[in-house]
């Protein structure tokens, strides 16, 4: 037997063995436009935050003391774009592994002249544990995840026990964790999952999901699904804990 078939995971991690994770993305290289290119050339440096960095002190990073809402999964940004604009007081912090889709929301972003928004091209998982302070976020928004549709993939679903327990962790007492999806047996997991989690109100009436909020622009899958006829379900459920 060698070496490495006597280590257990934990041992292996420990001696900073590298170890493959089951992560939720499949990285895509697609090509950065010129566009894409040229604004995460540009503007990384006022936009752009490093994983590398560590803990992020959002009252320095964005001078001053507004709120801050942390969206996980942005895809082409345009959406988080919008919120942003939309409100100008608070901060918004996006975190997405498709570099073009990174570029794109930086470029947006300028266009718009928006002061209020931070972007991570990072694995959101690794940017929750290293760099956001516990208790620090008003809002987490996770709209349209991969929804990995066959069992054999579900192990690859971001929202699971652990992952929903992590964001609890970081929202504030009265903090509110946002999340839609248009695959119903997504919607049933996420809502098992959150049931399953002590610390979390659900802010359903009917103590399932919620109708959309104003606050949530269409976004670009949502787009997709709907015309495809599908339905849209939201959760929304507040950290008493
Ligand atoms: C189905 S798309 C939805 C994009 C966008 N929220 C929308 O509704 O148009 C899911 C996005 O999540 C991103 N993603 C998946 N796992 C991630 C992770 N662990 N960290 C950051 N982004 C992730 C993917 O790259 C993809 O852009």
């Amino acid at each position: 037997m060698t070496e490495r078939t006597h280590k257990t995971i934990e041992q292996a991690e420990q001696e900073g063995k590298y170890i493959r994770k089951v992560r939720s993305f499949v990285k895509r290289e697609g090509r950065l436009t010129n566009a894409q290119a040229r604004a995460l050339e540009d503007y990384w440096t006022t936009m752009g935050l490093n994983h590398a960095d560590g803990m992020i002190n959002a009252t320095s990073l964005f001078n001053n003391i507004n709120p801050v809402v942390l969206e996980i999964g942005f895809g082409m940004g345009k959406s988080l774009v919008e919120m942003a604009k939309n409100a100008p007081n608070v901060n918004f912090i996006g975190v997405e592994v498709h570099k073009p889709g990174v570029g794109a929301c930086i470029a947006l972003a300028q266009e718009e002249g928006i002061a209020n928004l931070k972007v991570y091209e990072h694995d959101a998982i690794e940017v929750l544990a290293d760099c956001i302070p516990d208790e620090s976020l008003t809002t987490v928004q996770l709209f349209f995840p991969d929804p990995w549709h066959k069992k054999k993939h579900h192990k690859r679903r971001i929202v699971s026990l652990a992952f929903v327990e992590s964001i609890r962790q970081k929202l504030k007492v009265g903090g509110v964790f946002h999340m839609a999806t248009d695959w119903e047996n997504y919607a049933e997991c996420m809502l098992e999952d959150m049931n399953n989690s002590q610390g979390y109100q659900n802010l359903s009436e009917t103590n399932d999901y919620v109708p959309r909020p104003d606050s949530r622009p269409l976004t670009k899958f949502e787009n997709r699904g709907q015309k495809l006829g599908h339905g849209v379900w939201d959760l929304q459920f507040k950290r008493i804990d």
